[in-house]
């Protein structure tokens, strides 16, 4: 686990100005863009929808990761795909059957992804791991940037990095929210491997240094993967 991803969160970014935020934190070295869609119904607030999607594609080759926070968001799933969705990441309870949501984006040809929210448990995962590309827990409430850093979430992160060694396929496990020098080494040091950050990125005067910083802290922090060995299989772990 050497290689991070930055993923700028495009909610804390000057809305007036989207085009020129998003070739700033391209120039600035971004991996992802996290592009978070609010409805006012599942949190409250309300941010943008595919046509803000859609614009921003022609302008930026960078990886669209789309975060969800509407409900239902099974009628809405292929029009974020047409729109320009590289990843699609969805709440367990935002819709009554996840397993097919997430058949539904793959089926799209997008990566898929599951959110977890402070109170959501690792458990909501573990029998969806084959159609998941993605983990994101969240460590704050969705729907607000600028919130504090849910430490109470650190053992949780590390929970998913076992289970995803377990999975035996490549899955990102992201963290979003309150994410910032100090808290994204906390996250790495956890197993996190996916920083999303908004107003550590956009709320700061320089977008390459704010991502180079939060990308050394957490490669500084991160734990390269255990090899797998046969003689500990079952036993008490770390
Ligand atoms: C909150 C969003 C986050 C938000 C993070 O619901 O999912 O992506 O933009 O903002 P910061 O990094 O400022 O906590
Ligand atoms: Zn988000």
């Amino acid at each position: 686990m050497s290689h991070i991803v930055i993923a700028p969160s495009l909610l804390a970014a000057d809305f007036g100005r989207l085009r020129e935020e998003v070739a700033a934190v391209e120039a600035a070295g971004a991996d992802w863009l996290h592009l978070d869609v609010m409805d006012g119904h599942f949190v409250p607030n309300i941010s943008f929808g595919p046509a803000v999607l859609r614009s921003l594609r022609a302008h930026t080759k960078l990886f669209f990761d789309v975060h969800l926070m509407i409900a239902p968001a099974d009628p809405f799933l292929a029009e974020f795909a047409a729109a320009g969705a590289d990843q699609i990441l969805l709440h367990p309870e935002a819709g009554p059957h996840l397993h097919r949501s997430l058949q539904t984006i793959r089926g799209l040809g997008k990566r898929a992804g599951v959110v977890l929210d402070p109170a959501t448990p690792p458990e909501a995962v573990a029998w969806v791991l084959d159609l998941v590309d993605t983990i994101l827990v969240m460590t704050v409430n969705p729907g607000f940037g600028g919130q504090a850093f849910l430490p109470s979430q650190l053992p949780k992160i590390a929970a998913l990095r076992r289970m995803i060694a377990a999975a035996g396929r490549p899955i990102a496990l992201a963290v979003d929210g309150g994410i910032a020098p100090g808290t994204a080494g906390q996250a790495a040091g956890a197993g996190a491997d996916t920083l999303i950050a908004g107003s550590a990125v956009f709320g700061t005067p320089d977008y390459a240094h704010a991502i180079a910083a939060l990308r050394a802290e957490a490669a500084a922090a991160s734990r390269p993967a255990p090899a797998f060995d046969p003689s500990r299989a079952g036993g008490s772990g770390d």
